[in-house]
């Protein structure tokens, strides 16, 4: 679906607007805290259900209010509702019949970029190994439901871990869940991985001016070429090894929820010798052959949502994006400068300014 009209009532700064975007590339201006990321969030809640700052929604209400209120529709009349007040659960409608927000998802798929995510690739394991979970997420249900399944089971384990006695038997059992669902997680981030590996060096190239071979692998060796029953083998390998560590640290420390990942350029470590230009680069990279493989899954693109992306990257990096993007999906693009070229963008925009929560559109 793509968004004909956005109404928002007390989101955030955003007291009353009302926006009728283009169905391909918008761009807003406007100056540090107008209420461009949080434009860019009501459409990142309404499809995920998740902030894009903080994590509680009923920071999303202005602060002087006790309720907020977004209205999307299609060109097709197609409506969302979502209506959030203090104190009570939030109501999601589609069409006006109650739906769940993870039907949302479907019906209006984004993929957002921040410049929090610009430190993919330099940050913490942790953000790599959440890309890849939110990723294949998205790509599939059944990930989604494995992988819960998993964190019921380890903490379960990590309680147990806590108990001054502890029953063996259990543990065992445990352990043997834990191997078997973690042997499915691995086997599928694999999978993942093999498939982003064939798509990313050419969205790299895209984005530089040699042609670099860029990957993005499990640290772990022992991984590469396994099958998911020698996977399991060696996480039920890896349990038994830290048996004592683990009841002694009081946490279960091996398994795919510690996993790690690195890219390589050119065959080298991107975190240890990667220039920051390298590093965004290999980001940006990663975001659009996320969308290809995105599009594959589900023959259509998303929303996207570029939040403040332009003003992080250089002029040649940032003209490559622009120049980059897709042609069908509808796109939402901030930034605080107006320098960029924006002449360049092949087919239509429409760009709005923003001034302390009210829209103006310039074009
Ligand atoms: N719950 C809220 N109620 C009212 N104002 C808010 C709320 N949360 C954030 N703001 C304000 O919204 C303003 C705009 O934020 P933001 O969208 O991040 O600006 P920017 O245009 O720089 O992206 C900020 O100045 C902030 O103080
Ligand atoms: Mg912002």
């Amino acid at each position: 679906m793509k968004i004909d009209q956005m109404k928002l009532a007390r989101f955030r700064n955003l007291e009353d607007l009302e926006i009728e975007p283009n169905g391909r590339l918008n761009i807003l201006f406007g100056p540090n805290g107008s209420g461009k990321t949080n434009l860019c969030e009501a459409v990142h809640f309404t499809s995920t259900g998740n902030n894009l700052k903080g994590t509680r929604q009923s920071e999303l209400i202005n602060w002087d209010e006790d309720d907020t209120l977004i209205k999307i529709s299609s060109a097709a009349e197609d409506q969302i509702i979502v209506y959030l007040k203090r104190g009570e659960a939030k109501q999601v409608r589609y069409n006006s019949k109650e739906v769940k927000q993870s039907e949302l998802r479907r019906i209006l798929p984004t993929y957002t970029f921040t410049p929090e995510d610009l430190n993919l690739s330099q940050g913490s394991p942790q953000r790599r190994r959440s890309m890849i979970n939110d990723q294949l997420g998205v790509l599939s249900d059944d990930y989604g439901s494995v992988f819960r399944k998993y964190e019921r089971e380890l903490k379960k384990k990590n309680n147990l871990l806590k108990k001054d006695e502890i029953n063996e038997d259990f543990l065992d059992v445990l352990n043997e869940r834990l191997a078997d669902l973690g042997a499915e997680i691995v086997d599928r981030r694999s999978d993942y991985l093999t498939d982003l590996n064939e798509i990313l060096p050419g969205t790299y190239g895209e984005f530089a001016a040699d042609d670099h071979e860029l990957t993005l692998n499990y640290s772990d060796g022992r991984y590469a070429d396994a099958s998911r029953e020698e996977i399991r083998e060696i996480l039920i390998e890896d349990i038994r090894e830290n048996h004592d560590r683990e009841i002694e640290l009081e946490n279960a420390t091996v398994g795919p929820h510690r996993d790690k990942f690195r890219y390589r350029l050119n065959g080298r470590n991107l975190r240890k010798y990667g220039s920051q230009g390298e590093q965004r680069t290999a980001v940006v990279a990663t975001y659009f052959a996320n969308l290809t493989l995105y599009e594959e899954t589900f023959g259509e693109l998303p929303i996207l949502i570029f939040d403040d992306i332009l003003s992080e990257l250089d002029r040649s990096r940032g003209n490559a994006l622009l120049e980059y993007l897709p042609h069908d999906p509808q796109i939402f693009m901030t930034t605080a400068t107006r320098n960029q070229s924006f002449k360049k963008l092949s087919g239509e925009f429409t760009a709005f300014e923003l001034n302390d929560g009210e829209v103006e559109r310039l074009t």
